[in-house]
């Protein structure tokens, strides 16, 4: 796992960008990995501007969702697919029809969970995952107590994250739905390059479980410490707690250009 605390926040998209570049110039046709969620936002900006710059085209790429809430009408605009549209989709020239999510409006939510893994595996497997992680140390909606093997599937969200997404459903904790569909961390584990993206001091904790703490499913990030390619960038903030910062300073800053993310 390595850890980048870069200097200057700012450039936290242009790295997460960077490395999207470089995927798809070697591989036109890449499986990206997409998150929800207010973090994710800024790498969509770097994107979109690139993408209108005509420095990058996602014509021949193709993106899969993490999670989705179960039950959200199709037109309600916090239902995962409706953000993804939103912030990513329709900003970039990717084809809407390679852009796949959960669906978490199926009458048989346990076929739609299974034909999901289905389509990313017959997709060739995501080449790069965004992510976030949750204050409760979750990444998609993999919540603690998730099986460290769990594929996509039906889970139930914490309140803690209820609490934290309610700023998405104007303050109303009721109006967060209590299921949703999530990759499972199998699913994500399968990944080839996961690129974990945490701000702010209120991650802090679950930061340093990540980075640092053992491997529980307790904080289901932890898992990532078992993945052969994992970036995990932080803001001073979300890095506040961590045990060998400057360890992980140095060695950013001492790293050779050309390895990249
Ligand atoms: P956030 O959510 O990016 O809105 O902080 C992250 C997450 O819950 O995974």
């Amino acid at each position: 796992m390595e850890v980048i605390i870069p200097n200057e926040p700012s450039q936290i998209p242009v790295l997460v960008a960077d490395a999207i570049c470089a995927l798809v110039e070697r591989k036109p046709d890449a499986t990206l990995g997409i998150a929800t969620g207010s973090t994710p936002l800024a790498i969509y900006d770097e994107l979109a501007r690139r993408h209108d710059a005509g420095e990058l085209s996602l014509a021949r790429a193709k993106a899969f969702m993490l999670d989705e809430y179960v039950g959200l009408p199709a037109e309600h605009p916090e239902r995962y697919r409706n953000v993804i549209d939103t912030a990513f989709t329709s900003r970039l020239d990717i084809d809407p029809a390679n852009v796949h999510g959960p669906d978490g409006l199926a009458d048989d939510l346990a076929e739609a969970c299974a034909d999901y893994e289905r389509r990313i595996v017959e997709a060739g497997g995501v080449d790069l995952q965004i992510l976030g992680i949750g204050t409760d140390g979750h990444i998609a909606f993999n919540e603690p107590g998730s099986s460290l093997a769990s594929r996509t599937r039906i889970k139930t969200l914490t309140s803690q994250t209820r609490i934290d997404n309610a700023r998405f459903f104007g303050g109303d904790i009721e109006a967060v739905p209590r299921h949703c569909l999530t990759q499972g961390l199998g699913t994500i584990m399968d990944a080839r390059h996961v690129v974990l993206v945490a701000l702010g001091k209120g991650k802090s904790e679950a930061v340093h479980n990540l980075t640092e703490g053992p491997v529980s499913a307790l904080w289901p990030a932890t898992i990532l410490q078992h993945h052969p390619h994992a970036s995990v960038l932080l803001d001073p903030g979300a890095a506040s707690r961590l045990q060998l910062s400057d360890y992980y300073r140095e060695a950013y800053e001492s790293k050779p250009a050309w390895q990249g993310l």
